[in-house]
C-alpha cells in the first residue's frame, strides 16, 4: 500500500490545527498508520531538509522547524503521495487554492502549516528518518 510522510509544522501545532488536518485526511479515506508529537533535533532537521542546504532560507527553515513541537504522521492509501500534496495546496500559500490546507490556513511560505513528501522516494526516505518499522501499524483486513 502506498504511504506518505506528513508533518504538521510548529505553526500548525501552536495554532491547534492538528485535529482539523488529521480529520481532512481521515475523511478523504486515507488510513493513519503512524503518528507522534515530537521535537525535531537540529541534526534531523538538517537531514530532512538536506536538499535545500544551499538555499538562502535554509538556516531559517531549520530554526523554524526545531522551534516547537511538530506532529509527524504516516498515512497510507491509493495514490496518497500525490493526493496529499493536492490537499495541502501550493508550497507558497499566496498561490494556495481555497479548500486546500495551506490555502485555508496560511499566508506565508515560511509558515505554511504542513509538510508532505513530494514523491514515493521522498516518502520512503522521510518515513525512515522519523519512524521505526515497529511504530507503524497494520490495519485489520476484516473491516
Ligand atoms: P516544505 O514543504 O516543508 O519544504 C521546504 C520548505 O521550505 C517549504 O515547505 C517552505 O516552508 C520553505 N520555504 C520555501 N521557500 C521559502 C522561502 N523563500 N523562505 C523561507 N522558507 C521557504
Amino acid at each position: 500500500m502506498e504511504k506518505t510522510f506528513l508533518m504538521v509544522k510548529p505553526d500548525g501545532v501552536q495554532r491547534a490545527l492538528i485535529g482539523e488536518i488529521v480529520s481532512r485526511f481521515e475523511k478523504k479515506g486515507f488510513q493513519l498508520v503512524g503518528a507522534k508529537l515530537m521535537s525535531i533535533s537540529k541534526e534531523l532537521a538538517e537531514t530532512h531538509y538536506g536538499e535545500h542546504k544551499e538555499r538562502p532560507f535554509f538556516g531559517d527553515l531549520v530554526d523554524f522547524i526545531t522551534s516547537g513541537p511538530v506532529f509527524a504522521m504516516v498515512w497510507q492509501g491509493e495514490n496518497v503521495v500525490a493526493l496529499a500534496r493536492q490537499m495541502m495546496g501550493a508550497t507558497n500559500p499566496k498561490d494556495g487554492t481555497p479548500g486546500t490546507i495551506r490555502g485555508d490556513y496560511s499566508l506565508a511560505v515560511n509558515r505554511n502549516v504542513i509538510h508532505g513528501s513530494d514523491s514515493n522516494e521522498s516518502a520512503e526516505r522521510e518515513i525512515g528518518l522519523f519512524f521505526k518499522d515497529e511504530e507503524l501499524v497494520e490495519y485489520s483486513k476484516l473491516m
